[in-house]
């Protein structure tokens, strides 16, 4: 049996994600394991929260909270949503994790046995009043562009210029607002990936298969403006990874942590450990050691196009400069965009839909349909109201809702509530069959690529194909003059309804698990063979009409819905 590691991109702790978010990394990812899962391979899916660095920090100060407490609570938050869309991770983590603080430690202690970090001394602002040296973020002041009053020292939101904090006018503490700032040295880490760059280089060319988007990234980043730059480790800080090496003490760094961007890929492992510390595995290494079982799991990440350059060149950088026998990544899928009605989601203007409100407003299957099916694979996609109402009431709807509801409503009130028997299958049964295994081919082929939007529209050419051959079979017409050819139809037909309970179950969960229910199907194996599998419920086999499996949206609820969410949260 294979074996198929998979990890999400790890959100940001700070703030509820929004749907661009997580058709981003985690919806895409949820797809995958479901599928693999449904064709009989051994899968762990792993995700967690990316609970450190600066925005963290202020997110809690801004909401007065302990940034531990702020942390735990907005991790059981975003835990609770990932069930809400049914994300079937076998372990949801967190970057803020005693084990990945353990790891992190490791590796770092490694890198250093290595001859693979420096110790750099830099020029950095020190507040008096705060007894600390200030991160970028921390240092406020006038933009030397513009004139704001409030530009930060990595940035000016009111000009987007990129600033250091020195160039500040007036700067002084977004901490205690103190101005009696120095600048003094300090000591820093820097990774030598520059050390590492021809590993890294000939690394990168035995992925052939990978989509060039991910390659010349990696690429640009290893070879432009005089190729791969050293990279600081650690930032100034209170909340984050001590910086210690394999657990004892690293001089001179005592009031440091590791930068976030170092300990988040590590929580990729971190979490299959805790996934075993929490009882529901009892073995990581095999997934992730490549001397303990690991060479034959396939590792696939997802992820935004904008993590592309830390898990092509930082992480695996930490990875080889280990020494030791780590996992790397067998294939990235990376995604573009999604925007939001002719602009852009942001988490900190509040403009789109965020997780907690589309469930508020639509059951899970409704927006997993929409998202995956218009995934931003190739390009950018937007999200429209418009479109979405399209998408919900033709597809979901017209098509897969109806199926069901017209065969097993025909079939109450004619037969009764069990598959019918009688009538053998002729030329048209012949024709749909050879049309739903090519279907199943074309749809099987499109999952294994990771072509979402290509397999999208095969399972719905499926669903199509079914509905075509209820109209034009006509069972309700069959029925007056022939009832044994009817009572055929709808028992093909219902046993259609099992097979697209089945084969719809990465996409759609909930809708999936109704039509096998309400089938009361025992057996929900993924169709090796199309006929077989539609041979599956016999005569008498008892079922119940289903509850509407999917609501229409109304042209009333669109424009309400388009207002709510048309301004700022
Ligand atoms: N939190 C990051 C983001 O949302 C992703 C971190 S991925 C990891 O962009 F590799 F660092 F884990
Ligand atoms: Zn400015």
């Amino acid at each position: 049996m294979s074996r198929t590691l998979i990890t999400s991109a790890i959100p940001y702790i700070n703030g509820i994600k929004h749907l661009g978010n997580l058709i981003g990394s985690q919806l895409p990812a949820d797809l995958y394991a479901r599928y693999l899962r449904a064709r009989g391979h051994e899968v762990l899916f792993l995700c967690a929260t990316d609970e450190h660095g600066t925005p963290t920090e202020l997110a809690a100060a801004e909401a007065g909270r302990d940034v531990a407490d702020y942390c735990a609570e907005m991790h059981a938050e975003q835990a609770r949503l990932s069930e809400g869309f049914r994300l079937s991770f076998d372990h949801f983590g967190r970057s803020s994790s005693p084990q990945n603080q353990e790891l992190t430690q490791h590796f770092a202690g490694k890198l250093d046995e290595n001859g693979l970090i420096h110790e750099v001394f830099e020029e950095q602002l020190y507040s008096v009043a705060d007894n600390r040296f200030l991160p970028d973020r921390y240092v406020q002041g006038t933009c030397p562009n513009c004139g704001y009053e409030h530009a930060r020292g990595d940035q000016c939101e009111n000009c987007t210029k990129q600033l250091n904090p020195t160039e500040l006018i007036n700067p002084r503490s977004a901490i205690s607002g103190s101005a009696d700032l120095e600048v003094r040295k300090t000591k820093h880490l820097h990774l030598r990936q520059s050390a590492m760059r021809e590993k890294l280089d000939a690394w990168i060319d035995e992925k052939s298969d990978w989509p060039t988007l991910t390659t010349s990234i990696a690429k640009k980043w290893l070879h432009d403006e005089g190729g791969i730059k050293d990279r600081g480790i650690t930032r100034d800080l209170d909340w984050g990874v001590p910086v210690k090496k394999g657990g004892g003490e690293w001089p001179g760094m005592e009031d440091k942590v590791f930068y976030v961007w170092f300990d988040a890929p590590i929580e990729y492992i971190s979490c299959a450990r805790e996934w075993v510390d929490a009882g529901k595995g009892d073995d990581w290494e095999r997934w992730w050691r490549t001397d303990k079982g690991a060479d034959d799991v396939r590792y696939v990440q997802f992820m935004g196009k904008d993590n592309v350059p830390f898990h092509t060149i930082s992480f695996p950088a930490t990875i080889m400069g280990s020494g030791e026998p780590w996992k790397l990544v067998d294939y990235i899928k990376s995604f573009n965009y999604l925007n939001y009605d002719g602009g852009q989601f942001s988490t900190s203007r509040g403009r789109g839909i965020f997780m907690d409100q589309a469930l508020g407003i639509l059951p899970p299957d409704y927006w997993r349909w929409w998202l995956l099916s218009h995934v931003p694979e190739t390009s950018d996609s937007a999200f429209t109201w418009e479109n979405f109402q399209l998408s919900v009431n033709k597809d979901l709807a017209d098509v897969l809702g109806n199926f069901a509801s017209r065969v097993t409503k025909f079939c109450a009130s004619k037969f009764g509530e069990a598959v019918p028997e009688g009538g053998a299958p002729g030329a048209v049964e012949e024709a749909l069959i050879s049309r739903l295994s090519e279907g199943m081919a074309e749809y099987e082929r499109h999952m294994d690529d990771i072509s979402i939007r290509k397999a999208s529209s095969a399972l719905r050419a499926l669903w199509v194909a079914g509905n075509e051959y209820l109209q034009s079979a006509a069972p309700w017409a069959a029925f007056k003059e022939d009832p044994e050819r009817a009572a055929c139809i709808t028992r093909l037909s219902l046993n259609l309804i099992r097979f697209y309970g089945v084969i719809s179950a990465p996409f759609i969960p909930d809708a999936s698990s109704a039509m096998l229910s309400s089938m009361r199907a025992e057996d929900a194996e993924w169709p090796s063979n199309v006929s077989e599998s539609l041979n599956t419920l016999r005569p008498g086999h008892g079922f119940s009409v289903p509850d509407n499996l999917f609501r229409k949206i109304t042209d009333e609820q669109r424009e309400d819905w388009e207002t709510r969410f048309g301004g700022e949260r």
